[in-house]
Formats: structure tokens, sequence, C-alpha cells
């Protein structure tokens, strides 16, 4: 039996996936006792270099030929716009449909999956979250007899070679940036890998495997890397502490948090050891209790590695006959809404004099919010903050036990206020999540 792939958008991850579709073909023919044949790959750009050569006879600049041409459509162009109108015209036209776009799965999954539901077609999106992890194949078949309790992840490879050259080697955040660029790491406007949007849109997308429905993208809490302080990195070191990106997806009672900002791991974690480029995922079920996905979450190979895993997982199901799956969409009809007032312990730095009484100003004010104190830590360095008048300024940081985040929030309104604080305070959540 011969199944007829094509790709529409050949960069970094297209190309990748083309070069294992044709050096890989036998293999994966032998094991799966079905021919993946490459019929055709559409760029609108031939003359860009790249780290393989598609043969001319499969390249053409005209998608519909590949939506003429293939049983499977691979859409590997990105963006909201086009990706979506190739995808529901794929769908449309009854050709099953593999895609690594995490920002359109994010915010129209709903609808992209509701419509290839109604025209018997699959997506596939592996490759949407964790580059080459099967950690969305793990969602949907190896936890499938469990109830998700939590999802706490490290996905974004950008960021996290950003945090770990800035953590080991002390080089500066554009530099770190400039050379994830440069490895194909970074997404074509790095400002959604910086910002968090793009561990917003995979959280998302776990999300809805986990829960059962999509949630309004809108509500999720995103807060990117763009402001970490070196300062911070190594103080939180001191205390023990590594820096990480973290996506939570959480069920708390009814409710469920899903948020992504700089968080702090105790650094014996394992989801605190994984460094440069590399994704984790920690997955929380009721029977299973906890597991661990680990691998490269970014880049030509790896994602390709989740492309074809998808092409072949399509080709084998569908085609000898096998017509259920287990969609992000509609099985779960519950009332379940986004939690916004989180519960969690903060770290909390202040820029204040070195002089007596300011701790007690600023506990006090904790205290009246109900907000325990775990461990203080005040340096004897001097901050570079211009304008002051009140002498040296030293870094004064609080590690809060549990506290509900509007609490702490209303806490820091009557803190920053305080004629000794002198700059924003800093605040970075801590989790246990391994
Ligand atoms: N820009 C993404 C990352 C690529 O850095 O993880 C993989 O989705």
């Amino acid at each position: 039996m011969e199944i007829r792939v094509g790709i529409v958008g050949c960069g970094v991850v297209g190309t990748g996936t083309a070069r294992m579709l044709i050096e890989n073909r036998n293999l994966i023919r032998k094991k799966t006792g079905i021919d993946f044949r490459l019929v055709k790959v559409a760029d609108v750009d031939w003359s860009r270099k790249r780290e393989f050569h598609v043969p001319e006879d499969l390249r053409t600049t005209d998608y519909r030929e590949v939506l003429e041409e293939s049983d499977i459509v691979v859409e590997l162009v990105g963006g909201t716009d086009f990706a979506k109108s190739l995808i529901l015209e794929a769908v449309e036209r009854g050709r099953h449909v593999v895609t690594a776009n995490k920002h359109l799965l994010a915010v129209s999954g709903e609808e992209i999956f509701l419509r290839a539901k109604e025209k018997g077609v699959r997506i596939g999106f592996e490759a949407s979250v964790g580059g080459g992890i099967p950690v969305i194949k793990a969602l949907r078949e190896g936890l499938v007899g469990n109830r998700i309790k939590a999802i706490y992840g490290i996905l974004n490879g950008t960021t996290n070679y950003i945090l770990t050259e800035m953590f080991e080697k002390g080089v500066s955040f554009e530099e770190a940036l400039e050379e994830a660029r440069r490895k194909g790491y970074a997404e074509a406007d790095p400002a959604l890998d910086v910002d968090g949007w793009d561990a917003a849109h995979k959280i998302t997308i776990l999300s809805s495997l986990a829960f059962g429905r999509y949630f309004p993208f809108e509500e999720v809490y995103v807060e990117g890397i763009r402001n970490v302080s070196g300062l911070d990195v190594e103080l939180g070191k001191e205390l023990g502490y590594t820096l990480k990106l973290l996506a939570i997806a959480k069920k708390v009672d009814s409710e469920v948090e899903i948020r992504v900002h700089p968080t702090f791991l105790h650094s014996e974690e394992a989801l605190a050891k994984v460094s440069g480029v590399y994704n984790a995922v920690m997955i929380e079920g009721d029977f299973v209790g906890r597991t661990m996905f680990y691998g490269q979450g970014a880049g030509s190979h790896p994602t390709a590695s989740a492309v074809v895993s998808d092409i072949v997982d399509i080709g084998v199901s569908v085609y000898r006959g096998v017509s259920v799956e287990i969609t992000p969409v509609d099985w779960e009809k519950s009332d379940l809404s986004i939690r916004k007032n989180f519960y969690s312990r903060y770290y909390l730095r202040f820029s204040v004099p070195d002089r007596p009484g300011v701790l007690a100003s600023i506990s006090r004010v904790l205290a009246d919010f109900n907000i325990s104190i775990a461990a203080v830590l005040q340096k004897e360095m001097v901050c570079e903050i211009a304008g002051v008048k009140n002498g040296p300024i030293v870094p004064l940081v609080i590690l809060t036990h549990k506290a509900y985040e509007k609490d702490i929030q209303k806490a820091l309104g009557e803190i920053e206020n305080l004629p000794v604080v002198v700059d924003k305070p800093v605040v970075i959540r801590v989790e246990e999540a391994s």
C-alpha cells in the first residue's frame, strides 16, 4: 500500500521532514508495511539555502498541487492566516492533515478539530508541543485511563536555552537569544518565545487534551523572561533554586490554573535540571502518578521526527480501518473554568536601604495579609539605582510560604508605597513540580 504525502512550507522543519521521509522511507516501509511517498513540497522561495536538497521534481510554488496530489497534507507554514485556510481547505477536500502549528491550534483548535471530525479526517499535531517528545501521544493513548491532575512543562527551547546560558555561563540575554536564532530554535518572531506566548500556546493544547475542552487562549496567564535579571538568577541560586520558564496546567477543585511565567524550582528537582534547548513535561494522573517526558523540544530534526510519527500514525490507523481517536475537544461537558487567584510560594525582592526597621516594616504588611515568611536573604551588596538619596541600597529577598496571588498583589501594592522601598519589587513564583 502507498500513501502520498505532501508538504506545504519548506523551512527548518519542512526541510527536516522531507529529508526524513526520503532518507528513512525504506525503514518506515519495513516497520509498517506502508510506503509513505513524498509526492510534493510547496514553498514560495526555492532560492533559500537549506540543510537538505529537496529533489527538483518534488518542488512547487503552488500549494494547490499538494492539496491535489496528497492523501496527507503537512502544514509547516506557521502563522495563523494562510495556515488556517490551508488546513480548512485540505479538510474540506477530505485530506488528513499534520501540523506543527501550535499558535493556530491554541487559538483556533476547537474550530479545526470539530470540522475535521465532521469530515471524518484526522489532524495530527504531535510536533506542535515538545518538538520530538511524543507527549501528545502519551496524553491521548498511554495515559488515557487517567484523570489528569497536573501538567508542568518546560515547553520552549529558546527560553530554556537562554536561561541556561545565563545561569551557567553568565552570557547576556541578547547573546544567548542570537545563538538560539542561529541554531533554528527561535520562532520567526522571537518575541513569541521570549514573552512566553509559544509556551502558552503549547500548554493550552496540552490542557485541552488533558481536560477535554478548549480554554479561551486570552484567559491563560502569560509572563515571559524579557525582564528577568541576572541578580535574581544569582540570588535564587544561593537559595537553592533554578529559574525556568514553566508552563503549568493544574486542576484545583472545579477550576483549572493555566499559566506560564518565570518560576523558581528547587535545583534538585528533575525539571530544574532540564537544560539548553531540551524540553520536559511532567504529567500527573490519578492512577499512574507522576510521569516525565524529556527530549529536544525544537530544531529541524527532532520536530521532523514528530511530524513523521503523525504521518505514520494516521496512515497506519486510517488505512487499516481504525476510525476512533481521542480529539482534544468535546469529550468533557463540565463547566471547568480558569482560576486566576493562584496559590503558590513567592520570591519577593525589594530594593531597600540597609538600616533598622526596614525588614520589620515590610514583614508587618505581609502579616496583615496573612502571608507567612519562609526565608529571608539580605546581601551586603550595593544595588546601582540611579537617583537614590537614602544611602546604599541593598537587595532584600523574602521567600513566602504558600499564599494567594490576590493577597500577594495587595500586600505588594502597600509595600511599594513604603518610603523605604525604592524600586518596584520583583515577584517570582516558586513551585514544586516534580
Ligand atoms: N520556538 C520554539 C522553541 C520551537 O523554542 O521551543 C519549537 O516549538
